[in-house]
């Protein structure tokens, strides 16, 4: 479960230790993930925590080889830390760039290919392994001042769709989560013009993701878009 420390990651991490869950979790900050532990402690199940920079590859490596230390099989894989770094494109730096790619997308990628002989081995025992991949509404209509993570975010869509066709052979699901704005600390900026109340709720992802979990082998969910109704009761961003 990546980028569990914060927001949407952490209500995440706090249904799965719900349902039962041991889990690994990892966010940047030693700081931030150790509080996240102590807080998911009380559902009672294991809690292995790694402090890790995904933008670089070889940590993702590192975090994998630490949950199979501890446990040595995988049934759900959440890959949800990422980063928007926002500014019109004749501005942006290579850097910011390349940050976004490497956390939003490499990672998604690095996990997947870094974790495939644990996914088979729970996919081949009872039909659904489970990968969630973290998109946003953004991966599905390109935002402007927005528009290195909304390529990010889109290709997280089109992972997975890649990986659901590859891998539903060996059991292993994959659903693509794309919300509008949720009241974490990533949507800060568009606080004076969305009031935070207004936004959707961390749990409501989380609640999403729980219906996944309870589906027999013969049900995919491929991707689930969250919005917030407007005024006039149409769905909106
Ligand atoms: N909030 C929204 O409106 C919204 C909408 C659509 C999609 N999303 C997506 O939802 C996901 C979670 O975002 P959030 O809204 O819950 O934001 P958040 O509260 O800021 O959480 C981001 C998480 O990602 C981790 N992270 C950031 N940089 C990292 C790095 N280099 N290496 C490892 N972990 C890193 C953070 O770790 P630390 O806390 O340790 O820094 C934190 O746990 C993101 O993929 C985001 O794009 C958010």
């Amino acid at each position: 479960m990546t980028g569990a420390s914060s927001g949407i990651g952490l209500a995440i991490a706090a249904m799965l230790a719900e349902e039962g869950h041991d889990l690994t979790i990892t966010s940047r900050t030693p700081a931030k993930i150790e509080a996240a532990a102590a807080q998911l402690a009380e559902h009672g199940t294991a809690i292995n925590l790694v402090a890790a920079d995904l933008a670089d590859a070889d940590e993702v490596g590192r975090v994998l080889a630490a949950h199979r230390e501890r446990f040595d099989r995988l049934d759900v894989l959440v890959n949800n830390a990422g980063l928007g770094i926002r500014g019109p494109i004749g501005e942006f730096s290579t850097k910011h760039m390349d940050l976004q790619l490497a956390l939003n997308l490499r990672s998604v990628m690095l996990f997947y290919r870094e974790s495939l002989d644990l996914l088979r081995v729970a996919g081949a025992e009872h039909r659904g392994a489970l990968v969630i991949n973290m998109s946003s509404v953004a991966g599905k209509q390109g935002e402007a001042d927005l528009s290195v993570y909304s390529a990010t975010k889109h290709g997280v869509v089109g992972f997975t769709q890649a990986m659901q066709r590859e891998l539903a052979g060996d059991g292993i699901k994959s659903c693509v989560v794309c919300p509008g704005f949720v009241d974490t600390p990533l949507a800060d900026y568009m606080k004076e013009r969305l009031p935070a109340e207004e936004m959707i709720r961390p749990e409501d992802v989380a609640e999403s993701v729980r219906s996944l979990l309870h589906l027999s082998p013969h049900c995919v969910v491929p991707e689930i878009v969250l919005m917030k109704p407007n005024a006039e009761g149409v769905l909106a961003v």
